[in-house]
């Protein structure tokens, strides 16, 4: 169930107007709604409760503190991919011990805060790597829990910048070569094997890739199990898509764990998932207003304030975002392209959508709580937008909008 929803034709966020929203904070801005990442993330728990499981949210998705601190009081733990994630985590009052850190080319002062922080586990994703972080736990004393990242060989049929699990991407190692590194592993007094991972890609709409990725995980699983090897977890990964447009349907948590639920009976194994899109996608939108309708000979534009700066995935993938009025006047509509001031013929929200509007219209765009904010830039010297997190009748102010002075701050001029 949404909890964006129109009431007398004007959009709500939980029980606050989007209108009033836009006043009190200006636009662009980024509205997210508490009940609807509580909600996504009860159902993940509750599709999983079968086996002793840990959600490690993926913060890549949505980073904001007060999204993160949510996530943490709802009992998760993270999936962090550099020093800036494994901080926020830590400043959001996340458990450090509930963390697992992924990404191909950590770096040693990384390596050593995460040990330092205590951090569950290491996802490795090469031997050059595995070699580092020995070398690192053995100079800190502080043995390090690992996981060894499998590269599959499987196509997970999404955008292809966002797979991941295929031979010719730069993710995790053949199964050969884990097999090889969990002896390995086995011999050495700083590294101690706490389990194994994958993460195929993003933004699947089709089990068939899970069901194909976890045979040859689970067999590898088994095979080391049975030369003394025995892993304590198997993290899946993310992975799981959302419905962006009616046309698609995404399957559930629910529909994932009956994938799963074969390859975890009978083993005594914990299960680590990091969703990120799946938990917190369709619990935000992007507010922006209409500066001008400029019609063309070959088309009607509206070209509003927000730009592919403030949300940049229908530019990087030509992803389809929902558009609404937020206020639904009567009228006819007409077929506009929804675009944005950066100087870029790219720099574009929306192609061919049906809307009524005018000058001075509040639009809606939907389904950016995942992959939006954070994909945010300062390109054309544009301030980031603010975020807003609802809750009920009450709004929080999450984020500032940027400021002029933040924009140079840190900028210097010699001499
Ligand atoms: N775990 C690992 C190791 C990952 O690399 C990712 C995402 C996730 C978990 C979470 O995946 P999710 O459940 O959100 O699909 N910017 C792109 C998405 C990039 C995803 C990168 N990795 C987009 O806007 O679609």
């Amino acid at each position: 169930m949404s909890q964006f929803t129109y009431r007398d034709n004007l959009l709500y966020a939980e029980e606050v107007s989007c209108s009033k929203l836009a006043d009190a904070y200006g636009t662009p801005c980024y509205v997210y709604s508490k009940a609807a990442i509580q909600h996504s993330y009860q159902a993940y728990a509750s599709a999983l409760q079968h086996w002793p499981t840990r959600i490690c949210y993926a913060v890549k998705a949505n980073s904001n503190l007060a999204i993160l601190s949510l996530l943490a009081q709802l009992g998760a733990g993270f999936d962090v991919v550099s020093g800036g994630e494994l901080e926020r985590v830590i400043r959001a009052g996340g458990d450090a011990g509930k963390v697992v850190f992924s990404g191909v080319a950590k770096r040693a002062d990384e390596i050593r805060r995460a040990l330092l922080a205590g951090i569950y586990c290491f996802n490795i994703e090469s031997r050059e790597e595995l070699e580092r972080v020995e070398s690192i736990a053995k100079e800190m004393g502080i043995p390090a829990r690992v996981s060894l990242r499998v590269n599959p060989d499987v196509n997970p049929s999404t955008h292809p910048y966002i797979s991941t699990g295929l031979k010719e991407n730069k993710f995790g190692v053949e199964i050969d070569q884990a097999w090889e590194l969990y002896q390995r592993i086995a011999q050495s007094r700083d590294l101690h094997a706490a389990g194994i991972d994958c993460h195929i890609g993003s933004q699947l709409l089709d089990l068939a890739p899970f069901q194909a990725c976890f045979e040859k995980l689970f067999e590898l699983v088994d095979r080391l199990h049975g030369c003394g090897i025995a892993l304590q977890h198997v993290d899946v990964g993310g992975g799981l898509g959302i419905a962006y447009t009616h046309r698609e349907s995404a399957p559930g948590p629910q529909e994932f764990a009956k994938v799963l639920a074969p390859f975890m009976q009978d083993r005594q194994l914990e299960l680590i998932v990091e969703p990120g899109r799946a938990l917190v996608g369709a619990a935000g939108l992007l507010l922006c207003r209409v500066e001008y309708l400029k019609h063309t000979a070959q088309k009607n534009f509206a070209l509003v304030d927000a730009a592919m700066n403030d949300l940049l995935r229908p530019s990087l993938y030509s992803a389809w975002h929902g558009i609404s009025a937020v206020y639904k006047e009567a009228g006819d509509e007409m077929l506009y392209d929804v675009v944005g001031p950066v100087c870029e013929s790219s720099d574009w929200l929306g192609s061919q959508r049906s809307l009524c509007i005018k000058q001075g219209s509040l639009l809606a765009i939907h389904d950016v709580g995942a992959y939006g904010f954070v994909m945010a830039s300062n390109y054309n010297s544009r301030m980031r937008p603010a975020e807003i997190l609802v809750d009920g009748d009450q709004a929080w102010l999450v984020r500032k909008r940027e400021s002029i002075e933040q924009l140079f701050a840190d900028e210097i001029i010699p001499g």
